[in-house]
């Protein structure tokens, strides 16, 4: 008996040690060889500094997810607009039972339990002290000033997991994406006291105003009608300030639903939070007539880990049982700032959302090619999230005669992502016609972007009783939003389902946009691209043609 406990003891110790001590082999995981510019080293984090780590599990079957997107976003397909639901998505999305385990074991090995980030399930966050963050990923946090925002972000410039647990974890943030956590706020381009004059043809050349895209775009002023059609904005916008400065202006027939995410009440920066939602709240009422609007607020205090509202509102919304038709985001980052793994996470959650039968745009970037890198650059930048191919990235353009790409809008090629089929002659047809220009300066095989494009300065707000104008992408997305959302209410009102992920769409329909031909983003010291005839890495595909679109929208 006694023996038989012994030699039963004596097994399973020889089992562990051959197997070795649990989560002690550390594979690394990303490295990040340059801090970014705009980011100083201040010391070591100290050991008893809390850090939220963020940690992402692969999802069961994106090529599933992808799959099922472009069956129901390719107009060709005998499945399009059959969306799918919310659990269909999230099961797709859903971390492998596996995955969990094995994460689950690791946390507990430190005596963790995980919390969940959204009901998804592959997002997990863990509160622990930097001393522990260190231990868990063999990592040195280190404190680094972002020079821009004088705040102060934890990163690793290496992070390892234990080889147990390696292939079930995508990312963990905050670790290597060093983020700008303030960007492509739109900026003052001509202030000028009084009150918005009704639109001319001639005052349209220098001043945008709804009235002015009403003209440009044939976009109708008759008010929408169905009351389930949405357009969410996600804005780091302040909601205090939000609220004093427009409440009066809101519309009693528009529905105006408040999220705020994350502290989104927090004070910011009024001066940048007003104009921000200024522009986008008043170019939805006065654009998108009567379609309900729906404002995510974020606030500063990311629970997100400073990852610029992102994922707050990716697991926000896959908690939701319907997501807005449309959704706009006028905030972004350099492609070289996020961690590839991290930007690819983000990315398949879009698709979802577009595979639900959401639009999801986002403003391409108002750095040109040159994304604001130090001088001399030898390689243009690309943008995110401009640069995933699941989402539709807006350009800005200018003038009326004729519409020009602006120079400030940020297109090209992302090193990320590859050419999706829907863009391929597109793009291939853009770098014939190119030639040798630019090259050695960008990544002929990857993504282009934008998509498409819209007015994008001199837009007028009112903004503390005075008329001012703006320019940046984050004019051009909210408004291109708005023609989407007053397409998307007629389609319901017909019996239809909405557009959801546009680009396919978009791509086999180029004549319904105005093609644009003038301009170009210059960077680096270089031309930058050029607009031309078909899509462009400036302007897209161009521009809306309110009744093109419909009509190739089958109205
Ligand atoms: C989970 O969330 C709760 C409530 O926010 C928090 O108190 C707790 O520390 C979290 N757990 C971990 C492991 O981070
Ligand atoms: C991109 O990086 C440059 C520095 O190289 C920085 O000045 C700029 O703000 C960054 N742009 C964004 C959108 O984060
Ligand atoms: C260029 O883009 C392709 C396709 O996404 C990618 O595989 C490759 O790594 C990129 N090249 C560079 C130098 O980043």
């Amino acid at each position: 008996m006694s023996l038989r406990v012994a030699s039963l003891f004596i097994a399973s110790f020889a089992s562990i040690a051959a197997a070795g001590p649990a989560f002690q082999n550390f594979v690394v995981q990303e490295t990040v060889r340059v801090v970014p510019a705009g980011f100083t080293k201040v010391g070591i984090a100290p050991a008893s500094q809390n850090i939220n780590l963020r940690i992402a599990l692969p999802s069961r079957d994106f090529a599933g997810l992808e799959k099922a997107l472009f069956d129901v976003s390719t107009p060709s397909s005998s499945n399009y607009g059959n969306h799918l639901s919310k659990a269909e998505v999230n099961a797709f999305l859903a971390p492998s039972d596996v995955a969990i385990a094995a994460v689950d074991a690791w946390l507990a090995s430190h005596n963790l339990i995980a919390n969940r980030s959204s009901s998804v399930g592959d997002w997990l966050s863990v509160n622990v002290a930097v001393s522990k963050a260190n231990e868990m990923l063999s990592a040195q946090y280190e404190n680094f000033a972002h020079r821009a925002s004088g705040k102060t972000y934890a990163r690793t410039l290496s992070y390892s997991l234990p080889s147990e647990v390696a292939d079930f974890v995508v990312h963990i943030h905050p670790t290597t994406t060093f983020n700008n956590p303030r960007t492509l706020r739109p900026v003052i381009s001509a202030p000028k006291p009084g009150i918005v004059a009704d639109a001319t043809p001639a005052s349209c050349a220098t001043e945008i105003t709804p009235a002015c895209l009403q003209s440009l775009y044939g976009i109708p002023q008759t008010p929408a009608t169905e009351t389930s059609n949405s357009i969410a904005y996600a804005n780091q916008a302040d909601l205090r300030s939000f609220l004093k400065t427009f409440r009066p202006d809101i519309s009693s027939l528009t529905t105006f639903t408040l999220q705020t995410l994350d502290g989104g009440s927090n004070p910011q920066q009024s001066s940048e939070a007003g104009i921000e939602a200024n522009l986008d709240i008043q170019y939805t009422i006065g654009v998108a007539t009567n379609v309900p609007v729906f404002f995510v607020s974020v606030g500063e205090n990311f629970q997100d880990g400073d990852l610029g509202g992102f994922l707050d509102i990716v697991n926000f919304l896959s908690d939701e049982d319907n997501v807005p038709q449309v959704m706009t985001t006028s905030y972004g980052e350099n492609e070289t700032d996020m961690s590839k793994a991290l930007a690819f996470k983000l990315c398949e959650a879009y698709a979802g959302f577009g595979a639900r039968g959401s639009s999801i745009l986002f403003a391409s970037g108002d750095g040109s090619v040159e994304g604001g890198q130090p001088q001399p650059c030898i390689e243009y930048q690309a943008a995110f999230p401009a640069g995933c191919p699941f989402l539709t990235a807006v350009g800005s353009t200018h003038g009326i005669s004729p519409e020009t790409g602006s120079a400030f809008s940020s297109g090209g090629f992302s090193n990320y992502w590859g050419t999706p089929d829907y863009q391929a002659d597109a793009v291939a047809a853009f770098l014939n016609a190119q030639g040798t220009t630019n090259s050695g300066l960008f990544n002929a095989s990857g993504r282009g972007y934008p998509d498409v494009s819209a007015q994008g300065e001199n837009v007028q707000i009112v903004s503390g009783g005075s008329k001012g104008g703006v320019e940046g992408t984050s004019c051009s997305s909210p408004i291109f939003a708005s023609v989407i959302g007053l397409i998307n209410d007629k389609l319901i009102a017909a019996g239809n389902p909405p557009l959801g992920f546009l680009n396919p769409w978009l791509y086999a329909n180029p004549g319904m946009l105005n093609d644009v031909t003038k301009g170009s983003n210059p960077g680096c010291g270089a031309k930058g691209f050029t607009a031309r005839a078909g899509w462009d890495p400036v302007t897209g595909l161009g521009t809306p043609n309110f009744a093109k679109m419909l009509a190739a929208a089958g109205l």
